[in-house]
């Protein structure tokens, strides 16, 4: 027996050095940790249970069946973080470069499908080659099974994956399936085909960094939802997004103690400038509104003009979609949709509630828009918002102009409680336009036009740039002051906490993609 369980502890010793110290030195010399260390960072102290440390490939072909590694490139297993059950999988570069082959890929969605039978989180930690090249269609397969898995596991459980290191070619479509995608700046980059593709097909020449580094995917492309400047920051993100999440779909999120007292505001008095055309920091509200520095944000450099986040409120967990006049004046173009959307759709899966916080002069105009679909990619925010039956509370802190203020969780669109400070102004558009058209004749013939179209605007200002017009009729449910906006959003969100709402049975809605 003794010979047996020194056996055990060699394989297992050989398990945990991967591709050997060499390897390992290379890593840490790019500023990477390795699969084990990233995994024991992540889980609480001492929890980490691995699952299939002493798997090998099958490959025969070109000396392989000479070359076994224990683990065969990934770590997985399951651990808690902050006491709460997550699955896991971490690449392991030092072994074949992290490449998928079918065994790796058999590991990978082993932990998949028990984080689905128990119903708690996926983490995936990306750092790998992508195929394994000597086993050709096996690892095509190995990749389809995770990517099935992926979208049978959507919805159910958060999927939340890092990328920590390369991640090319269809490599790339089992992260852009999951929830959301971290990424490490410098040392991590994901593309469909890389520079030297793009420079045979279409003869620019492009780095890896700028073509698919973090800040590329954070700002210009969206794929990925935050940017973290090493593997520890990025990890500790995952664990603080956690924290707002639910188990899985059929929980609600966790809701810490939380004792009512004034909640009265004041510096939300101030925000709001005099010139309705003046910008503020929408930041500055949300400041205003929710628990301490409890705000957790997404895509925080991609479409700017809207913001979208976790925070508490009261201590429980919402999501917040919130327009930003410091960008765009807040419009709403296609990018902006679109994460919105996604982001909304994110919540409604997860049962968190949504707080929408609207000052939007309505959608950008133009060539550039109307031809890259801002019908389409619009109708995706508008579509997300008319789906979702998680409790769904409104404030219009300033413009709510034209279609926009339909698709920013009007009540007629099913929002629970909607709320508008004194200085919203609820209208087809602004008062200058307005004026402009219905009075275009009156304002051409006078003979000091300037002076007529400002009557004209003065007088659509008074009857529609207010909440009062959509009061009357109960679009907004009540006028209320910004210092008490944070008290009554934390009665809101606990009168809603118990909805109960059910979309008409059907397979799917077929959302505009
Ligand atoms: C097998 C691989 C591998 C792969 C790397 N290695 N990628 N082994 N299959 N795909 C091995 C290397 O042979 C090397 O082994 C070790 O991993 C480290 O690789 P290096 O090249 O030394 O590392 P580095 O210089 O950091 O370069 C990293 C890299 C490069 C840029 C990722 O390795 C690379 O270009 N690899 C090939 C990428 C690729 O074309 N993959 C297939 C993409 S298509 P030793 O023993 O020397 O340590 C694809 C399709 C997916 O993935 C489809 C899904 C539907």
């Amino acid at each position: 027996m003794k010979d047996k369980i020194k056996s055990l502890e060699e394989k297992l010793a050989q398990a945990y050095v991967g591709g050997g110290e060499a390897r390992i030195k290379k890593q840490h010399d790019q500023n990477k940790l390795t699969a084990r260390e990233r995994v024991e960072y992540f889980l609480d102290e001492g929890t980490f249970e691995e699952i299939g440390a002493l798997v090998t490939h099958r490959t025969k072909e070109f000396g392989m069946d000479e070359k076994k590694i224990y683990g065969d490139g990934v770590v997985t297993g399951y651990g808690t973080v902050n006491g709460r059950l997550v699955y896991i999988f971490a690449q392991d570069f030092t072994v074949f470069g992290g490449s998928l082959s079918e065994t790796h890929a058999e590991k990978i969605c082993k932990v998949m499908e028990l984080a689905v039978k128990i119903g708690a989180p996926l983490i995936g930690l990306n750092d790998s080659g992508g195929a394994r090249i000597q086993e050709g269609v096996r690892s095509l397969g190995g990749y389809a099974d995770i990517f099935y898995r992926n979208v049978q596991t959507s919805g159910v459980i958060p999927q939340i994956s890092a990328i920590m290191g390369p991640c090319a070619g269809g490599a790339v479509y089992s992260p852009a399936m999951t929830d959301f995608t971290f990424m490490v700046d410098q040392t991590s980059y994901m593309f469909v085909t890389g520079p030297n593709v793009v420079k045979t097909v279409t003869n620019e020449t492009v780095s890896s960094e700028e073509l698919g580094g973090a800040s590329t995917h954070s700002s210009k492309s969206g794929v990925a939802h935050r940017t973290s400047q090493n593997d520890v920051a990025c990890l500790e993100d995952i664990k603080t997004l956690l924290s707002y999440l639910p188990q899985n779909n059929a929980q609600l999120p966790p809701q810490l103690t939380y004792k009512l007292e004034d909640e009265i505001r004041e510096e939300l008095k101030t925000i709001i400038p005099d010139n309705p055309n003046t910008p503020y920091d929408m930041h500055e509200v949300i400041t205003g509104l929710i628990d301490g520095d409890s705000f957790f944000e997404i895509h925080k450099d991609f479409a700017p003009n809207i913001i979208v986040g976790f925070a508490r409120i009261g201590g429980q967990s919402i999501g917040i979609v919130a327009n930003q006049p410091m960008h765009l004046a807040g419009v709403l173009d296609v990018n902006s949709s679109k994460k919105g959307a996604r982001f909304v759709r994110f919540c409604d899966c997860f049962n968190i509630p949504l707080l929408v916080l609207e000052d939007v002069p309505g959608f950008l105009p133009g060539t550039d828009q109307e031809w890259n679909g801002i019908i389409v990619n619009g109708a995706k925010l508008l579509y997300a918002f008319c789906e979702a039956t998680v409790p769904r509370v409104t404030v219009i802190t300033r413009k709510a102009y034209g279609g926009a203020y339909d698709v920013m969780n009007s009540k007629h669109i099913g929002a629970d409680m909607n709320y508008a400070w004194p200085s919203a102004e609820i209208a087809v558009m602004g008062a200058k336009g307005a004026a402009e058209i219905i009075f275009k004749k009156e304002i051409k013939k006078a003979d000091e036009p300037e002076a007529v179209w400002k009557e004209k605007e003065a007088q659509y200002a008074e009857l529609f740039a207010n909440p009062y017009s959509a009061s009357e009729r109960g679009f907004v449910d009540e006028i209320i002051l910004p210092e008490n906006t944070r008290r009554k959003l934390i009665k809101a969100f606990s009168m809603l906490h118990g909805k109960r709402a059910e979309q008409p049975k059907r397979k799917h809605g077929n959302i505009p993609l």
